[in-house]
């Protein structure tokens, strides 16, 4: 029998910032899944990263963080499986965020685009605060404190993943005598590296359009659709979707906002073709029958994460006993990883247990 040992890891997340939605899904959580079985899984809840933008909202982000947890097990991860657990309770963490930091220079830090959009998405201006950019820099060790093989994320994280693998390189080259120029990414914990260097993961649709037609999903903009909305709530948003044609009988055109939609949520290849072509000849198909179709469709992947929330709804210290218990297996691989980097480091003065509640 295999054991958790040895599968490779996958190492992903989410910053607790409210419900998850179907962007979430088709861009990263449908992905965790379907490694679920062949991988030793963790998730992280980055609620660390929560308090660099709402550092004065502290309910908010712990109600969040709660109802995230929620989400990841109606979609259907299992805690016996999957390590699901807290940021902020993982010291290792933050010390190697410290050490990464070091590696890094400023003025990369501020080419990563993902940074620069955040900046401008949420208006920050130059009022950002110091621990806004050290986020970047924490997922980083997020990730390598797990030494996974895989990171499954939406593309929008993908600056921050090869950011991930340049201070990988940088630290096995720095501190363990590999030499990048040498030594292929695949082989440089072989060659005595602490770290690998980990692969994105992009799911099989990149950037989920909202119901607004125009935008990426997102919940700030009032255009997601939850996993955690009721059916009826599902069909008027899926009605919303804006797509400005009139007529069933006119040609429409179909790579708009509703065919993202109808390619995503129904399975069956064969209809899709059929509904393309129908669309765009105006073969009397009007956009209220696809609406439906695909409302039916979505509602009908979200009904097994209904079922499976009502077990958890309403009932918190469930949450907690499972990130308490997440929380505990991620520190002591973390811990492990930290103590190969401060011994690479000649910060090995004396071995450090830690005890975690
Ligand atoms: N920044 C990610 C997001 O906003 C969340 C995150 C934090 C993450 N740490 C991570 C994702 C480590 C992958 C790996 O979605």
């Amino acid at each position: 029998m295999t054991t958790a040992q040895d599968k490779p890891r996958i190492l992903t997340g989410d910053t607790p910032t409210g419900r998850l939605h179907l962007g979430h899904w088709v861009g990263s959580l449908e992905n965790r899944l379907n490694l679920q079985d062949d991988y030793d899984c963790y998730f992280i809840l980055a609620n660390m990263h929560a308090y660099t933008t709402r550092a004065d909202k502290p309910d908010e982000i712990r109600s969040d963080t709660i109802e995230i947890v929620r989400d990841y097990l109606a979609a259907g991860i299992d805690p016996q499986r999957s390590t699901i657990f807290l940021q902020t309770e993982v010291p290792a963490i933050a010390e190697l965020t410290w050490f990464f930091a070091m590696l890094l220079g400023y003025g990369r830090l501020m080419r990563n685009p993902t940074i620069k959009t955040e900046i401008e998405v949420k208006g920050l201006g130059d009022q950002y605060s110091f621990g806004f950019l050290m986020y970047a820099v924490g997922q980083i060790a997020d990730i390598l404190a797990f030494r996974p093989k895989y990171v499954p994320v939406g593309v929008d994280q993908v600056p921050h993943i090869e950011m991930t693998r340049e201070i990988a390189r940088r630290f096995n080259q720095v501190y363990c005598d590999v030499d990048p120029n040498k030594v292929s990414d695949e082989e440089q914990t072989q060659a005595g590296g602490v770290f690998p260097i980990p692969e994105a993961l992009v799911g099989r649709i990149a950037r989920l359009v909202g119901t607004d037609g125009k935008n990426k999903m997102s919940k700030s903009l009032n255009n997601a659709i939850f996993l955690s909305d009721t059916p009826k709530v599902v069909k008027k948003k899926v009605n919303k979707i804006f797509t400005g044609r009139q007529n069933p009988t006119d040609p429409g055109n179909p790579d708009n906002a509703l065919f993202e939609y109808v390619t995503a949520f129904i399975h069956d290849e064969a209809r899709v073709a059929e509904l393309r072509d129908r669309y765009a000849r105006g073969d009397n198909i009007g956009d209220g029958e696809i609406k439906a179709e695909v409302g039916d469709a979505i509602n009908e992947l979200l009904d097994p994460m209904r079922e499976r929330r009502a077990q958890y709804e309403g009932n918190d210290d469930i949450i907690i006993d499972i990130l308490r218990d997440g929380t505990r297996r991620a520190n002591e691989l973390a811990e492990d990883t930290l103590a190969s980097a401060k011994q690479a480091m000649r910060l090995d003065y004396f071995p450090r247990t830690l005890t975690c509640g």
